[in-house]
Order: C-alpha cells, then sequence, then structure tokens
C-alpha cells in the first residue's frame, strides 16, 4: 500500500519506518525542513533506541521517503495518517496543528481522483475525528465523505520501546466511520498478528485515553502508598508493593512461573509520571469531564498526587541534608524517563524548579540531553555534560531517572569526588544494590522508627538494618522526623 504520514514526531517516524519494513512504500511529510533534511541524510531528529537504523534500512529499500511537499507525498496514496503533535495548552490538547494537517490534506484531496482514507493517529478527545477534522476535510476538499474516507487509529507506542511496540503491537484500534474507510487500515495492518478492533470514532479516541489514565492511576496510586510508607514508621512502600504484586490476580502463575504484567512496572514508588502523553492526556480527560458534565474525580486526585510528588522528593532532599539554601545537589536524570531524551513535563525538571525555588545549587547531568536541550527546558548553568562533572564537590546526588547504567556504577569512585557520599534515589533503582559502606542511602518511600535528633545541617546518621559492609540506608522517615 502507499502510504503518506505526515508529521514526523516520534509517533510519525515511527510508524512510517515501521510500515516500510513490512513492505508498504510511505511517504513521511512534515513543515519542518531541518527535520525532513535530517532524516534524507539518515539521521533522526530525537533518541529513539532503533529508529535510526530502521529509517535507513527505509531509505535504502526504496520504500520510505521524506519530503515537505504533501501533494507529491499525497500523489497515488491511498491513505493518510496525521501523526502530528497535539501538546497541551493549558489543561486542553492544542488542535491548531492538527486542523492544519487536515486542511492541507483536504486541499490534496480535491485534486485525488481515487479513494483515498484520512485517519488520525494524534491523540484527540472524543469527538474530535467527527466534528473537527471531518468538516474540514470536506469543506477543504468540497467532497462529502464517503467520498474519501475517515478513521481514528490511535497510537499506543512508548518513547524509548517505540520501535518494539509498533513491531509487537499488542492490539491495533480501527475506529472507523464506515466500513469501507476501517477495510483500508485493515489492510494496512495485516502484515502485524495482533488482535484488530474495529470500532467507532469515539471509542477509538477514548480508549487511548482510558489506556492512559489507567497508567497514571498506577503510578499516583504507588506514590500514595509511598508517601504513607514515609509517614509510617517501619514501613517500606516497596515491600509494600512486592506483597502487592504476589497477589495472582495481579500476577498469576502459569505453566513457567509466575507472569509479570506489565503494570507492575508502573506500580513503584518515583517522583511522579511524565512525558508528552500522560499529563496532557490525564488532563485532556478532566477538561472533556467537565464539558459533558462528568466530574473526573479520580483523574483529578491522580494529577493533584502527581503534581506533589516532586515536592515530596525534595523534601526528602532537605530533610536529609538540612537547609537547602547554598547547598550543591547532583541531579541525575532530566528526561521524564530512561532511555528518552524527551523533557516534555518531566517530573525530573520539576524536581530541579523545586531545588531552586530552595535555593539549592543543581548540577544536572542525563547522558541522552544536550546541552542546548536542556537550556531550552530553563536550566541555564546548571547543566553538566560528564557523570563525574555534575558529582563535583556535591552535597548529595539524586537521581531522577531509572538508568540502568546506574546499578552497575563504581560509586564508592564517583562518590569520591562529591563533598558528601550520600545518595537520595528518586526512582529506588538502587534498592536492592550493596554500596560501599561510607555511602549513605536514602530510598524514597521508606520510614523506620525514629531515633533521637541530629544536627538539622548535617546528614542523618543511619541508625537500623543497615547489613554490614553495605550501605547505609536512611529512609524518609527517619530524616523527616529529625529535622
Ligand atoms: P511530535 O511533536 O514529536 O511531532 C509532531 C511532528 O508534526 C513535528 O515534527 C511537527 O513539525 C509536525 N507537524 C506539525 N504540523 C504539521 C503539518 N501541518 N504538516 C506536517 N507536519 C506537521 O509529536 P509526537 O510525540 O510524535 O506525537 C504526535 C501525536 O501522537 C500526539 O497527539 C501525541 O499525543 C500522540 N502520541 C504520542 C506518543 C509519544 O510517545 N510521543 C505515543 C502515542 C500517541
Amino acid at each position: 500500500m502507499i502510504v503518506t504520514v505526515i508529521g514526523t514526531g516520534y509517533v510519525g517516524l515511527v510508524t512510517g519506518a515501521c510500515l516500510a519494513s513490512r513492505g508498504h512504500i510511505v511517504r513521511c511529510v512534515d513543515v519542518s525542513e531541518q527535520r525532513i533534511g535530517l532524516i534524507r541524510s539518515g539521521r533522526v531528529p530525537f533518541y529513539e533506541p532503533g529508529l535510526e537504523q530502521l529509517v535507513l534500512e527505509g531509505q535504502l529499500s526504496g520504500r520510505l521517503s521524506a519530503t515537505t511537499d504533501l501533494a507529491a507525498a499525497m500523489q497515488a496514496s491511498e491513505l493518510s495518517l496525521i501523526a502530528v503533535g497535539t501538546p497541551a495548552k493549558g489543561e486542553e490538547p492544542d488542535l491548531s496543528y492538527l486542523e492544519a494537517a487536515a486542511a492541507e490534506i483536504g486541499l490534496q484531496l480535491a485534486h485525488l481522483n481515487h479513494y483515498h482514507v484520512v485517519a488520525v493517529k494524534s491523540t484527540v478527545v472524543p469527538g474530535t475525528t467527527r466534528n473537527v477534522v471531518q468538516p474540514i476535510l470536506e469543506t477543504t476538499s468540497g467532497r462529502k465523505l464517503g467520498e474519501f474516507g475517515l478513521c481514528m487509529n490511535p497510537e499506543f507506542l512508548r518513547e524509548g520501546s517505540a520501535v518494539e511496540d509498533f513491531q509487537l503491537s499488542d492490539r491495533i484500534v480501527i475506529g472507523q466511520v464506515d466500513a469501507r474507510s476501517g477495510d483500508v487500515l485493515d489492510e494496512l495492518y495485516r502484515p502485524f498478528p495482533c488482535d484488530k478492533l474495529r470500532v467507532s470514532l469515539e471509542e477509538a479516541e477514548l480508549t487511548k485515553y482510558a489506556c492512559n489514565s489507567l497508567l497514571a492511576v498506577a503510578v499516583s496510586f504507588a506514590n500514595e502508598m509511598a508517601a504513607l510508607c514515609e509517614a509510617t514508621p517501619g514501613a517500606d512502600v516497596d515491600t509494600v508493593l512486592d506483597a502487592l504484586h504476589l497477589d495472582r490476580r495481579l500476577s498469576p502463575t502459569g505453566p513457567f512461573g509466575r507472569v509479570q504484567p506489565g503494570i507492575l512496572s508502573y506500580l513503584r514508588a518515583g517522583i511522579g509520571f511524565g512525558g508528552s502523553c500522560l499529563p496532557k492526556d490525564v488532563n485532556a480527560l478532566r477538561v472533556y469531564g467537565r464539558r459533558t458534565g462528568v466530574a473526573t474525580r479520580m483523574l483529578d486526585a491522580v494529577i493533584a498526587i502527581n503534581n506533589h510528588r516532586p515536592i515530596q522528593v525534595v523534601n526528602l532532599a532537605e530533610a536529609v541534608l538540612g537547609r537547602l539554601s547554598r547547598k550543591t545537589v547532583a541531579l541525575l536524570g532530566l528526561a521524564f524517563k530512561n532511555g528518552t531524551d524527551d523533557l516534555r513535563s518531566s517530573p525530573a525538571l520539576s524536581v530541579f524548579r523545586a531545588l531552586r525555588l530552595r535555593r539549592a545549587r543543581v548540577q544536572a547531568y542525563d547522558p541522552h540531553v544536550s546541552r542546548e536541550a536542556a537550556i531550552r527546558a530553563g536550566l541555564d548553568g546548571s547543566y553538566r555534560n560528564t557523570l563525574e562533572s555534575a558529582l563535583d564537590n556535591a552535597d548529595a546526588a539524586l537521581i531522577t531517572t531509572a538508568d540502568p547504567a546506574y546499578r552497575t556504577a563504581d560509586w564508592l569512585h564517583l562518590t569520591s569526588h562529591m563533598r558528601r557520599p550520600i545518595l537520595i534515589d528518586g526512582r529506588n533503582i538502587l534498592r536492592n544494590i550493596s554500596l560501599p559502606a561510607p555511602i549513605r542511602y536514602y530510598p524514597v518511600g521508606a520510614g523506620i522508627v525514629p531515633a533521637g535528633p541530629a544536627p538539622s545541617d548535617q546528614p542523618s546518621v543511619p541508625r537500623t538494618g543497615v547489613p554490614s559492609g553495605s550501605s547505609a540506608v536512611v529512609t524518609a522517615n527517619d530524616v523527616l522526623l529529625e529535622s
């Protein structure tokens, strides 16, 4: 099939490259000449594992091309997939890119003398495809629905594993205005062996929000449990959640042992969720709820918990270090999660801002984030381009992305660069690692039996449950009660 993909961001370029790898002829279109230039030279404008190779292979095979010329790309094409951004504008998605793309497609539809389907892949609230995209297409093309087809085909890939997610999709949801439109998407996805659901446009739109909202619920639930554990002497959220995960309704046992469903990785304490999707999508659904007269009480709480979580983590840093003013904190991680360079709504940036508000000096490092991107995100002079320079003379290191490299790092050597060997683990990634004795380790979501007061300007002294030879585990409640 000849396919046009409009928008070469995470979703558009991954979609285009994966479809080309399965034999389709794909023309990727973007308004950004810079992006198209990069893609043509075999590079990818953002970090996504495995994508550059796939783009290169697609171009070498002649099945994948990139252009800014929509008219040329839509020639002989049977399907246009719209994958432009719908970024948050306040609490609602900004539809201006989608509207512009629909208008441009409509103008080209007017010239096509064969049946063409337009499918929205961008995440939009229920009703948008029917009430916003369809009228624009009809007005600009001068054609009625039926003369062209219309679908809504939500995308579920995750940044950091986007190629794998697309190639091994769990399910493909085809929201169709009529069966003829849906048949074209069915044909497109024939090489992808997974469940395919043919649903209404509105069900497709809502499915995407339902999926992301459930993930956000899981994260905020775990973080609320973490806050409760932090306030409970003797409690450790990881132990509590480990026990929860062992419920066979969450992790059933099969012939080869216990199954570990992916949702369990969201049921973990941390610094909160971020990225270009979860916060934006949960907020959009709340606004949609208000418009339709439905109170979204649970989603409201999910966002409130998430907004507060970075502050709770900075409270922990303050409890550990005393007043943060003039203290130096090495912030290890800027992207919203490991394996990506995406800074959109990153909770690590919220932690950064909260530290700066308390006048801490911050030295931030993220292996995937460039100095320019960090400065655009408001990092001023805080960016460091190596782990060592971030740790240099720091009073504490605060881990904000779960980079697996931290699990094998030589922390004894690394902390020798610091003023004090203090690790605060915002992702609890080092929880089961035995760290050498001089290192003081503070996970999130743990409270232990408090002891007597410690000087507020000094790091807290570990006192219980520390196996000899391993690092000192001091928990949030311990230091909160001390300071
Ligand atoms: P993005 O912001 O990375 O990329 C959007 C691209 O569209 C940009 O390259 C931009 O230049 C281009 N563009 C804007 N207007 C255009 C036009 N009129 N014609 C051609 N190109 C145009 O966006 P991303 O992250 O790929 O997201 C796209 C949509 O997919 C959003 O609605 C998002 O919510 C949704 N989504 C994103 C996921 C993710 O992990 N990033 C996962 C699933 C869905």
